[in-house]
């Protein structure tokens, strides 16, 4: 990813994950930018019923991809942010805090991957999370390698995304 999104729509419309990161940490500024962008976000009543929990360390990682199946990226990332929903908070508020991370990422040119955590009891032992916290999924950051920039271009050029026609519904289903 050479050139980053400026423009808000070009960037929402050209956000791909990435799952293969450069060795470098994510510097300092750029972790202050991410977790500043979620919290930002809107949530239900304003509750903000939400923890940024940061994994820094390898071997917490390595436990925490065991509790996913498609979870290789947890084991590459190189910033690992599992939003947790915290007593009274909802799914959907989750989805605009990782969305807003994920775009204001690639907005510094911060690569990103979210990836489920498919044994929600695992994460919450490895976690320690307190009861009625829950973390179903976990973003992961880093700055894209080569082969990411690679298979962005793949995605992009084999579409990657139903027509507008098969999505829209009008008035009932
Ligand atoms: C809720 C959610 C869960 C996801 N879980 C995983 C995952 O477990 N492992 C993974 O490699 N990618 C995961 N992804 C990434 C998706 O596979 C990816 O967004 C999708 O294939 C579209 O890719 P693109 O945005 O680069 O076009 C997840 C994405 C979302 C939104």
């Amino acid at each position: 990813m050479s050139a980053y999104p400026t423009d808000p729509y070009e960037a929402i419309l050209g956000l791909r994950v990435v799952r293969k990161y450069r060795p470098e940490p994510v510097a300092a500024e750029d972790v202050a930018a991410i977790l500043e962008a979620g919290r930002w976000t809107g949530s239900a009543k304003n509750g903000q019923d939400w923890a940024f929990l940061i994994v820094e360390d390898g071997e917490q990682q390595e436990r925490l991809a065991k509790c996913g199946q498609f979870s290789q990226p947890l084991r590459d990332a190189r910033l690992l942010v599992v939003p947790v929903r915290t007593p009274d908070g909802y799914e959907f508020d989750i989805g605009r805090v990782s969305q807003n991370m994920m775009l204001a990422a690639a907005a510094r040119g911060v690569g990103s991957c979210p990836v489920t955590l498919h044994d929600e009891a695992c994460a919450a032992a490895v976690l320690n999370l307190p009861p009625d916290h829950y973390a179903r999924y976990a973003l992961c950051f880093g700055y894209p390698d080569d082969e990411a920039a690679r298979e962005q271009r793949a995605a992009r050029s084999m579409g990657g995304r139903k027509a507008l026609d098969e999505l829209i519904v009008r008035n009932r289903y």
